[in-house]
């Protein structure tokens, strides 16, 4: 576990749930290392000071960056202590989001070990963080020679810890459409979703892949979500067959960083959360409601709102009439 958050009063419940801890600054090392010293490994994680990412909101490494101890500050402090620094267990770097290729990774590790070369020989694990998409076909040979280069010169253990790659294709987000019109020549369809559903789509200013979205596709339409922000819109798409009051449109790839930023903004409800069994099962894990909305505020519902929230619901794609699976099928035709 790493985090610029540990707070001394929860020490005792990293060391029950972790084996490993990456301390984020030479600071929160100093102060919170004893504490746990001796019940976990322990290790500190370095800001490479590399940059690789083009939008600084997603770079780790960009300037007075706030994770990871300063690669600089930390060769400093080691030269007056023969290079070591007494209880390091392991080191951790995480400096990409989202890369296709492994190159950044190499040149991470190439430069960590040409500036912690004694500190890579005291320690026992070397964690390489996430960021990578591992993409089917993309060229593998840099991440390797990367963790041949740390095991075969220091004999460390090496981790990953990949994220979007491992669950982002794990989950869809299953809408509706409200409403059809033109807008100044263009067709909106508003769903019954919004962008605070998938936040990374304000956030990254990216397209969501969506199904049936076909290139060429006679059917154009602005898919927009169903708040009072202006800027609530996924993008334009284009189908081969129209859409229509009703029609599903499935938003691909939604199983990373989704679930964990969905918020309630201005009462439009969270999804129902559905999982699909191995044997093809589905079944619903959690269905939301005013209750959530109100209680993210303070608010307590009263019994009798409890019976009317159970009638109506809060507005959201929560309650479909068409079950999951048949909302996995292409999108209707219109009547
Ligand atoms: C320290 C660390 N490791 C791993 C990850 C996973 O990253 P990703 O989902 O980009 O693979 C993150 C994400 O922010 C992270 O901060």
């Amino acid at each position: 576990m790493t985090t610029p958050g540990f707070r001394t009063n929860e020490m005792d419940a990293v060391v029950e749930c972790c084996d490993f801890v990456s301390f984020n600054s030479l600071s929160q090392w100093q102060r919170l290392h004893p504490n746990v010293a001796g019940q976990i490994s322990c290790g500190l994680r370095i800001n490479p000071q590399l940059s690789f990412v083009r939008d600084k909101k997603y770079d780790p490494c960009r300037k007075h960056s706030k994770l990871g101890a300063p690669l600089d500050q930390v060769v400093s402090l080691l030269k007056g202590r023969d290079g070591t620094l007494n209880g390091v267990r392991g080191i951790h770097f995480h400096t990409n989001c989202e890369s296709e290729s492994f190159i950044p990774l190499l040149k991470t590790v190439k430069h960590i070990d040409r500036h912690l070369s004694k500190l890579l020989k005291q320690v026992e694990w070397v964690n390489l963080g996430g960021g990578y998409l591992f993409e089917d076909g993309c060229d593998l040979d840099p991440l390797f020679e990367a963790v041949a280069l740390l095991k075969d010169k220091y004999n460390v253990e090496v981790f990953i810890e990949p994220g979007t790659a491992i669950v982002g294709d794990a989950g869809t987000l299953v809408a509706s459409v409200l409403d059809i019109f033109e807008s100044d020549g263009k067709t909106i369809a508003v769903l019954d979703t919004t962008v605070n559903h998938l936040p990374e789509v304000l956030e990254f200013q990216y397209r969501p892949d969506v199904l049936n979205d076909t290139p060429g596709g006679k059917f154009e339409y602005i898919l927009a979500g169903c708040t009072c922000l202006a800027g609530d819109v996924f993008g334009e798409y284009r189908f081969e067959e129209p859409l229509s009051v009703g029609s599903r449109v499935v938003f691909l790839g939604c199983g990373a960083y989704s679930l964990v930023k969905a918020h309630m903004f201005n009462g439009v409800n969270l999804p129902t959360i559905y999982i699909q069994r191995g044997n093809g099962e589905v079944e619903v894990i959690r269905r939301f409601g005013y209750e959530d909305y109100l209680s993210r505020m303070g608010g307590n519902i009263s019994a009798a709102d409890r019976t009317r929230n159970n009638s109506s619901g809060v507005t959201g794609p929560q309650e479909s009439t068409v079950p999951y699976s048949a909302a996995m099928q292409p999108v209707p035709p219109a009547e």
